[in-house]
């Protein structure tokens, strides 16, 4: 079966963060766990490069606005890269294949846009407009960018989300448009019910830095409108047929992005007569020791940082077991040192290396039965309840330790009982090369290790410990 997986784009007017990495981990879970079922899976990524924040950011560093933006693109593919997330399609927004589509785009749904003077707030660090409740609600600051709202009065299209509403708040109860987690579905269908017609253009003279608005120069399009368009520009639409890979199987996106996703976006789809996604998984935020990561703060945590320190797969252990799948965890340092030796130098490392020595040294023949996928994994993967899977998953390894310990196969070699001995080495590596496979999307290098220790031929314990102690 062909399957697509997006991820939200992030916008370029900084270095990749650690939360970023958030949307990557988790479709890349997503994605080799339905190529390991036999799926042929598409991957987007790519790069939000239009708006005001960038282009403002760009003026206050004196450079180009392309510069910068090429410049920031090229960090996110070096930072995917390091994740070893692996995507079929890259996009940027600044792409002119990108900017031609999403003007047919707003062309075949024009018959749901209007043009009206708007009168209210926006903020530039959420790229939006904010009704008046929440201005006086938070006191006209933004409480995520620690920002006045700007007061605007100016000309704007406006897509008439009213026409939509019923039927994108039937699809999201109905399940026919899954929003996970289910508290967020909640949320979602309560702001549905109260959300406005929205605006989807900025006059030129305010916003120079995007999509121009087809037959009126003068107005460009609202980042969300072409920003949201990229999962299917990127796959060719309007000019190719997307059926083989729209509807995506899941879209990955934080929660503070849900409602983009959960309003504007069915109601493009809906104009377009695109059917709707079949699933949007809101994922919750990385903390640092239970606040939010902000420069102002000084506790912004860098990914490279931690990635260098202990590799790839200890980063992606980190953050898809102990960052829960759906709601809001932490990083800290401490915790980060403790799981990796605790769980991935102890429970794993030491596992691999001991069971291969004794294999090794008592040269007992190994015969892998191929044991099919567990069940239980299978049904928590296909919730997206990845770091339940994780866990369960980790308590297989952690078995297999114990049941070393009982089995005691260093006194059954020295009591002679070879029978036994070999019966029970063929147990544990059977075990171990079944759970491997459940720690083949987590952890894809270390897995590959593992394989080729005890799945190409004679069982040598690796040169190297997988996760040497620190
Ligand atoms: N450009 C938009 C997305 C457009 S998608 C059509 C945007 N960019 S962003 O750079 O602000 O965020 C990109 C992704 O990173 C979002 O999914 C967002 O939720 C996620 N995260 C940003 N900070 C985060 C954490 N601290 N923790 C987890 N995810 C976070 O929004």
């Amino acid at each position: 079966m062909k399957k697509y997986i997006t991820t939200a784009i992030p916008y370029v007017n900084g270095d990749p963060h650690i939360g970023h990495a958030m949307d990557y981990c988790l479709a890349d879970v997503y994605a080799r766990y339905l190529k390991m079922k036999g799926n042929e899976v598409r991957v987007q990524a790519g790069t939000d490069e239009h708006g005001s924040k960038i282009y403002q950011k760009a003026e206050e560093l004196g450079i180009s606005v392309d510069e910068y933006v090429k410049q920031n693109s090229d960090k996110f593919k070096e930072f995917i890269a390091k994740l070893n997330v692996k995507y079929t399609d890259f996009i940027r927004t600044t792409d002119p294949e990108h900017e031609r589509r999403c003007q047919e785009i707003w062309r075949r749904i024009s018959d749901h846009i209007y043009k009206a003077e708007y009168e209210g707030w926006y903020c530039t660090g959420c790229e939006r407009f904010i009704t008046d409740k929440e201005v006086s609600e938070n006191n006209g600051i933004c409480p995520d960018h620690q920002k006045a709202y700007e007061k605007l009065s100016e000309e704007n299209y406006y897509l008439r989300i009213s026409d939509y509403k019923e039927r994108i708040i039937e699809a999201i109860s109905s399940g026919e448009l899954l929003i996970l987690p289910e508290f967020r579905k909640k949320e979602i269908l309560k702001l549905i019910e109260d959300s406005p017609d929205v605006s989807v253009s900025r006059p030129r003279s305010h916003l120079p830095w995007g999509v121009e608005v087809p037959n009126d120069p003068e107005q460009v399009m609202y980042v969300w409108m072409d920003a949201l368009s990229n999962y299917i520009t990127v796959l060719g639409y309007p000019d190719v047929d997307i059926s083989d890979y729209w509807p995506a199987e899941a879209q990955f996106v934080g929660k503070d992005i849900l409602r983009f996703h959960a309003i504007i976006w069915p109601a493009i789809l809906l104009a377009l007569n695109l059917p709707l996604p079949k699933t949007i998984v809101s994922h919750g935020f990385v903390l640092a020791d239970g606040q939010k990561m902000s420069k102002s703060i000084g506790n912004v945590v860098n990914p490279v940082e931690v990635l260098e320190k202990h590799g790839t797969d200890a980063f992606r252990y980190y953050f898809l077991r102990h960052i829960d799948t759906f709601s809001d965890s932490d990083f800290t340092w401490d915790k980060f040192e403790k799981a990796y030796n605790n769980e991935l130098a102890n429970d794993l490392g030491n596992l691999v290396q001991r069971l291969a020595t004794l294999i090794s040294k008592n040269d007992v023949e190994i015969k892998l039965v191929g044991l099919g996928l567990d069940d239980e994994f299978s049904k928590l993967m296909n919730k997206f309840e990845f770091s339940k899977a994780f866990d369960y998953t980790w308590g297989k390894v952690q078995d297999i330790n114990k049941k070393i310990d009982e089995e005691k196969p260093w006194v059954l070699a020295k009591n002679g009982e070879t029978e036994k001995l070999e019966k029970v080495l063929n147990e544990l590596a059977n075990s171990l090369v079944s759970v491997n496979k459940m720690l083949s999307p987590f952890l894809p290098a270390t897995s590959k290790k593992i394989a080729s220790v005890f799945e190409e031929g004679e069982i040598t314990p690796p040169r190297e410990p997988l996760f040497p102690k620190q």
